[in-house]
This record gives structure tokens, C-alpha cells and sequence, in this order.
């Protein structure tokens, strides 16, 4: 990364910002409500990634860079969002938000991160496989807008060791 973000729990006046990202990013966004929610769930975490103050970069909306939130739920880390701003992609900016939900399942004693991704969405194929993920099933016709299979996906962290050799272990699902 060519740049410093921070990372910080969501907050009530991100949410603008977070929809702003939301709604380019994803096919079926959540809403502010699905946001609000989340904040009061006790078992969620969303994780904010802002850019620092300056604005370094050159991006149209200093501030709220990505996030991620995720679930911890019966010895599981479920990551149920993860979004970048579309001009500040390609810089690391999701594999940082990916490695502290790992971290939290760690500190957690949590067995594996699961997910589920679109079938199509080779970027985010890519990126969960270049954490060791893998493919442990399929869902036909799960999305309903833009009806598409989903691909879930999951990631062994019992051994925290796996962090430092990520690609050269032979990762397995949980
Ligand atoms: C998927 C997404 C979150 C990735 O965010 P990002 O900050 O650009 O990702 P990173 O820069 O951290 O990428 C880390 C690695 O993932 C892979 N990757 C990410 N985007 C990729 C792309 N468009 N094509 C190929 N590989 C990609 C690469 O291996 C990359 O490492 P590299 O840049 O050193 O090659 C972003 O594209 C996004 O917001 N997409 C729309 C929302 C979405 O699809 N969310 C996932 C739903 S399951």
C-alpha cells in the first residue's frame, strides 16, 4: 500500500459515506438500516479502513476508504460484506480488513472464516483465494438480483501459524 489507512469501528456518521460505497459496489446493497443494525448486533463487526488526513492519494472523497463486517458465531468467523471505493482498489486496502477479521478469530479461538461469494466476482474469487480460502460448496440461484449461484468459501485458522506461509501451506475447510 502506498499509503497509510487507518481501521475503526463503524460509526453512525460513516454510514453516508459506507451507502455511497455500498451502493457502487454491490448488486443487492445493504441499506442504512442493514448498516444500523449492525452496529448494535453484539456479535458483528464492522471495520472501517479510512485514508489519512490529506488526503494523499488524490481520492474524490477523503475519509471512508472500505470495510468489512463480520460475524462471530459458534467458533466462526462469517464474513457477511466487504467493500473498497472504486478508485482506491487494487492497493491492499481488503486484504488489510481480511487480516484483522483473521486476527479476530484468533484472539476468538475461532476454527475458519467462512463466506459466500458470487459466482462471477473473480476479484473477490481472487482475493479470498490468495488468503487460502477454499471452495467447500456451491448454492444454485442463491442471489436473487442478477440470479446467480453462490460460492462459499473457507479458510482454516486453527493454526495461526498458517499466517506466516499463506501460500505455500495446503490450506483445508473447517
Ligand atoms: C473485492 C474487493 C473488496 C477487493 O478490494 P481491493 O481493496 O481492491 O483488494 P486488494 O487491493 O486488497 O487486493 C488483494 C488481492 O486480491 C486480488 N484481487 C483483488 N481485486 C482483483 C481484481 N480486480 N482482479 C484480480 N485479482 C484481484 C489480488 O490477488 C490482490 O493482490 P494484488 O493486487 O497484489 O494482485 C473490491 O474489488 C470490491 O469492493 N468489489 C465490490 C464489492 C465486492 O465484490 N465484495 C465482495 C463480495 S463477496
Amino acid at each position: 500500500m502506498d499509503f497509510e489507512i487507518t481501521v475503526s469501528p463503524l460509526a453512525k456518521s460513516d454510514i453516508p459515506s459506507i451507502l455511497e460505497i455500498e451502493y457502487d459496489s454491490q448488486p443487492e446493497p445493504w441499506t442504512e438500516k442493514a448498516f444500523l443494525e449492525e452496529i448494535n448486533r453484539a456479535n458483528s463487526s464492522v471495520l472501517v479502513a479510512r485514508l489519512p488526513a490529506g488526503d494523499p492519494v488524490g481520492a474524490p472523497f477523503p475519509g471512508v476508504a472500505g470495510y468489512i463486517c463480520f460475524w462471530s458465531v459458534a467458533g466462526e468467523i462469517q464474513i457477511l460484506n466487504i467493500a473498497v471505493r472504486k478508485t482506491l482498489r487494487r492497493r491492499g486496502i481488503a486484504r488489510k480488513l481480511i487480516e484483522l477479521a483473521i486476527r479476530t478469530g484468533w484472539e476468538q479461538h475461532a476454527g475458519c472464516v467462512s463466506l459466500e461469494v458470487r459466482k462471477s466476482n473473480s476479484a473477490a474469487l481472487k482475493l479470498y483465494e490468495s488468503f487460502g480460502f477454499i471452495v467447500t460448496g456451491e448454492r444454485p440461484n442463491y442471489y436473487e438480483v442478477q440470479k446467480e449461484s453462490a460460492i462459499l468459501m473457507e479458510l482454516d485458522i486453527s493454526e495461526p501459524e498458517q499466517e506466516k506461509n499463506r501460500e505455500g501451506n495446503l490450506p483445508h475447510g473447517c
